[in-house]
Order: structure tokens, then sequence, then C-alpha cells
């Protein structure tokens, strides 16, 4: 009898708490690493839909079968789901091995949290001196990142005031270009998430912790800010260097069209014969 008991107890043990133990289920993380490439929640469409407010828009039952197995769902000729197939180009949603339970509590993250990395976003103008020192150390390397990933310097350049250490070529600038083509939200996101085909399997092993990506951001965006007062005050003060380089476009030019005038002339008298 205490034999069946303590046997019972055990299985009631198990049944109680395996399904915790052995599917610890994180709904942000899972929505941030299967979810977030493609979508937003509350940052726009992307390669799928914003999905700001879809829980009112759809009914549950509809919602875990579409994140479930959205193909089945598309042929079987759901009117909805068709729309939005066709909306977003015919781009395949990969299906999701998941519960029932496991798919509400992504749609309760989804009610209430923020998606786009919007949720520890921490925008770069926050950042103090101490903020921008750290980035600038681990984009050279002198500090290391947590994860072991490389410095940002064995590839990429680091604008004109790094110059000194050189710094790699074969990834795009960063300072002078990149920063100011994504902006600090869209770098956020590139950086959190890493899929530069040249950098995607490095950092992808050995991904910056959002601290890093905040400081990286924090040291870009000065150096950006002093490469773009360095343009403007060449721009505004007349920097002599500028003055000769216009001299020379002027004289340039007026060469060409003298040259050009004085061959029209000889091409008239040329063709006077014809
Ligand atoms: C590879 C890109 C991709 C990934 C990854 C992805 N989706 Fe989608 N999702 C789409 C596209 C595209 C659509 C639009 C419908 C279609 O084309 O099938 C969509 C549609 C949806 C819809 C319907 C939106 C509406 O307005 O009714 C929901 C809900 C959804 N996705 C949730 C998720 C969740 C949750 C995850 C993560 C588990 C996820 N998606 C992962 C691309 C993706
Ligand atoms: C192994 C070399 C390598 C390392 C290390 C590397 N990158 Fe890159 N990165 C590249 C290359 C090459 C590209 C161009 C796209 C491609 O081919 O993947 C790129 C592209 C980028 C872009 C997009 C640039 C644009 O203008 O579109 C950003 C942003 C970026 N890298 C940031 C970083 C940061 C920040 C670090 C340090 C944490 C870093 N990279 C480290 C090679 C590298």
């Amino acid at each position: 009898m205490t034999k069946v008991r303590t046997l019972l107890s055990a299985a009631l043990v198990v049944v109680l708490f395996t399904p915790l133990t052995a599917f610890p289920f994180d709904a942000p993380e899972y929505f941030e690493n299967k979810c977030l490439s493609c979508h937003s929640i509350g940052g726009g469409d992307e390669v799928g839909p914003d999905l700001k407010g879809v829980g009112e828009k759809r009914s549950e039952k509809w919602l875990i079968e579409f994140i479930r197995d959205s193909e089945k769902v598309i042929s079987s000729g759901d009117p909805v789901a068709n729309e939005l197939f066709a909306k977003f180009k015919y781009k395949k949603m990969p299906a999701q091995e998941l519960t029932d339970a496991q798919i509400k509590s992504l749609l309760e993250f989804i009610k209430t949290g923020k998606g786009g990395g919007a949720s520890s976003y921490r925008a770069a103008t926050e950042a103090n001196t101490f903020d921008v020192s750290k980035g600038h150390d681990l984009f050279i390397g002198t500090a290391k990142f947590k994860n072991g990933g490389p410095s940002c310097l064995s590839c990429h350049s680091g604008g004109p005031n790094l110059t000194s250490f050189g710094g790699g070529t074969l990834g795009p600038d960063l300072v002078t270009k990149s920063y100011a083509d994504y902006q600090d939200k869209g770098l956020n996101k590139v950086l959190s998430k890493i899929s530069f085909p040249t950098m995607a399997e490095i950092y992808t092993a050995s991904p910056l912790t959002e601290e890093e990506n905040y400081y990286l951001r924090a040291f870009l965006r000065v150096e950006n800010l002093k490469y773009q007062q360095t343009i403007n005050e060449a721009h505004h003060n007349g920097d002599p260097k500028n003055k000769f380089v216009l001299l020379g476009m002027v004289g340039a030019l007026s060469g060409l069209l003298g040259a050009d005038a004085i061959f029209r002339k000889r091409r008239k008298k040329t063709k006077k014969p014809y």
C-alpha cells in the first residue's frame, strides 16, 4: 500500500512538474529569436505585419492556428490569411512547433510587449563620456566583448578621427556612412540580431550584449557628429582648401568651355565645304 502511494505521489510530481521543467518557455526570448527578424510590435510593418493590436483584430483560435502553421490556414482558403499573404508579397511565415499554451503566452507578450528591440532600446543620445569611451574601447579592441566577438576595427574603419589605428577595409566605414544611413534605432536593430553575411556567423556564435550595442552606438554617434562638424565647418568657413578646389574647378571648367568653343569653330570650318 505504501509502495503504491509513493509511486502515485511520484507520478503526480512528474505530471505536475514535467511541463514546467521540460519546456521552460520564455515568450519574450522566443519572440526575439523567432519573430523579431520579420515583425515589430508597434514599429511598423517589416517583412511581416506590425503585430501591435493583432489580438484585437483576430480571434485567438485563428491566431493559434496561423502562428503554428500559416501555410495550412492559407491553403484552407481562409480569406484573411490569403489577403495577408498577398499583401506581404507571398512571403511564407515559418511554421512553429508550439503548444496552444505557448502560443497563448506569446500572444500575451505581444499584447503587452514592445518589439523591434524597442523594449530594451536605449538611445545613444543618452550617453555620457564614459559610455562613449567604453564604445571606443570595444570598437578598437582594447576592451573585449563579453561573448568573445572580434573588434569591429578588424574589418571596419572608424572614421577620420581613428585613422591612427588603421582599421579594416573589408566592411563599410561605420562612422562616415553607416551611422547616418541607419540612424540610432536602425543600428540598434541590426546590431542586436546581426545578419550581414560576412558578420552573421561570427556574431551569432558570439552576440553583442545590449550594453555593448549601446556603447558602440554611443561611440559611433559622437564620431559621426565630429565628422559632420568638420564637413560643415569646411563649407561654412570657406576652408581655404575648399576655395582652391573651387578655383581649380572653375579653372578647369573655363578651360573646357574654351576648348569646346575653339573646337566648334574648327568643326564649322571643316564642315563648310560639304
Ligand atoms: C520569415 C519571416 C517571419 C517570421 C520569422 C515570422 N513571421 Fe509572422 N508573418 C510573416 C508574414 C510575411 C506574414 C503575413 C502573412 C503571410 O505572408 O503568410 C506574417 C503574419 C503573421 C501574423 C498575422 C498578422 C495579422 O495581421 O493577422 C501573426 C499573428 C504572426 N505573423 C505572428 C508571428 C509570430 C508570433 C512569429 C514568431 C513565432 C512570427 N510571426 C514569425 C513573416 C514572418
Ligand atoms: C569579419 C569582419 C567584420 C567584423 C569583425 C565586423 N564587421 Fe561589420 N561588416 C563587415 C562586412 C564585410 C560588411 C558589409 C556587409 C557584408 O558583406 O556582410 C559589414 C557591415 C556592417 C554594417 C552595415 C553597414 C552598412 O553601411 O550597411 C554595420 C552597421 C556593421 N557592419 C557593424 C559592425 C560592428 C558594430 C562591428 C563590431 C561589433 C562589426 N561590424 C564587425 C565585416 C565585419
